[in-house]
């Protein structure tokens, strides 16, 4: 599928009514989880498209230009609207925490598995042990508050288990910076993956940034405010191995490239109907973008669309799915990774006086008055034992007792 050979009408004709904009939600005892988590990555999608746009026009003083990326920002938020309004008014906060998590897990797995960059590769597994650990934790706030249990939310298609603990997460800001790639020599799919993970990432930071402090107890207030700062780690990570080279209206093409080549890919996974077709119309009014950036890009650049769309085919489409034996096998191998610099050392390795340590010392002063150990704990008093779903026992040894949280793995030497 080449988007720009699709048939679309001039941009300004795509507006939406206020009853458009209001979907109808789904329901939340029947959606397929998937369904919910392809929906988050739009939503956050559309967030990086709208923000950029933003940020583009507060760049540019070419008045014409500063007008039509008005417009088309105006259609991002209107995606966005339409898009978020599908979430139902009975799903709390918590709950949709948990297909954050779901999302970040499965996506980068996806992702991972996929990609044939070594350097992006890494990344990938290295925050996924971090997200899968948040949803441990966010699942056992959920059991303690609310007495839900999570495998039901996350469809049982992705396990629910501590990883790399959370204490152990908090690095120095700047060893996540990472080696960025050449978008010249990278492979399409590889400029794909930059963008997709970052502006899902990036979501999930918001979200945290945003909820956190409504959650009704200072425990979940405190644990939304911890997981917050990993989601900002997480966000610093990816954004840095994006090509920052582009100029900004080839980075306006690659956004609208990144968001058709998501809607065609979304639609073609959403088992509903009514979903699917929201997801259709928006990947038309995404290629009627694309070629407004394009257009946009040639008059002011006098560059043509391969300027930076090496091929203008999409590679093989997105997918949800399970990814559990991916996931257990990365555990397994990196669980006590962290990040140094340009790479990522066992903590065994490190040296006593690395950034890594003293940041440990001053964030986790002592663990109690960390909430993802404590949100572990309040659980055991509870129910005697944490919360998890496992299809068998956690593959690394030290994470299998039940009724201990575990504050030194991937953190003490
Ligand atoms: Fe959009
Ligand atoms: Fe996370
Ligand atoms: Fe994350
Ligand atoms: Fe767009």
């Amino acid at each position: 599928m080449d988007p720009l050979t699709v048939k679309t009408r001039p941009v300004k004709d795509y507006f939406m009514n206020w009853d458009e904009l209001a979907s109808r939600p789904y329901d939340k005892k029947r959606v397929d989880p998937y369904t919910k988590v392809r929906m988050i990555l739009m939503n956050g999608t559309e967030f990086e498209s709208t923000w950029f746009l933003h940020q583009f026009a507060r760049h540019t003083d070419n008045m014409e230009l500063k007008r039509m990326l008005a417009i088309v920002r105006s259609q991002e938020q209107q995606q966005q609207k339409r898009i978020s309004s599908l979430k139902p008014l009975d799903e709390n906060i918590l709950e949709t925490t948990i297909s954050y998590e779901q999302l970040a897990i499965d996506l980068t797995a996806i992702l991972a598995r996929r990609e044939t960059d070594e350097n992006n590769i890494k990344a990938l597994n290295f925050a996924l042990l971090e997200d899968f650990d948040h949803l441990y934790r966010f699942a056992n706030l959920l059991k303690t508050d609310y007495d839900i249990d999570a495998d039901m939310l996350v469809g049982r298609f992705t396990e629910i288990t501590p990883a790399r603990p959370t204490i152990a997460e908090h690095r120095f800001a700047a060893d996540n910076v990472k080696p960025a790639m050449n978008m010249r020599s990278a492979s399409p799919f590889s400029t794909l993956v930059g963008a997709i993970i970052t502006a899902a990432e990036q979501q999930t930071m918001n979200y945290y940034m945003n909820v956190g402090a409504f959650y009704p107890n200072e425990h979940g207030r405190r644990l939304y405010a911890e997981i917050a700062m990993v989601e900002e780690e997480h966000v610093t990570q990816y954004e840095s191995l994006q090509d920052p080279t582009p100029t900004w209206l080839e980075s306006w093409v690659l956004h609208e490239y990144a968001e058709a080549y998501l809607y065609y890919s979304v639609s073609r996974d959403e088992p509903d109907p009514y979903i699917r077709k929201i997801y259709e119309e928006h990947f038309e009014m995404e290629a009627a973008h694309l070629k407004v950036a394009c257009d946009c890009m040639m008059k002011y650049e006098n560059k043509a669309p391969e300027a930076v769309l090496k091929e203008r085919d999409f590679p093989e489409l997105l997918k949800f799915g399970s990814n559990k034996d991916f996931i257990r096998d990365v555990l397994e191998r990196t669980v006590e990774l962290t990040a140094e610099q340009d790479g990522y050392v066992d903590v065994k390795h490190l040296d006593e006086k690395s950034d890594f340590y003293k940041y440990q010392a001053v964030v986790n002063l002592k663990p109690d008055m960390v909430a993802s150990h404590n949100v572990i704990n309040r659980t055991i008093e509870k129910f005697g034992s944490d919360y998890r779903y496992e299809d068998s026992p956690n593959p690394v040894k030290a994470l299998r007792p039940r009724s201990k949280d575990n504050t030194s793995l991937g953190r003490v030497n």
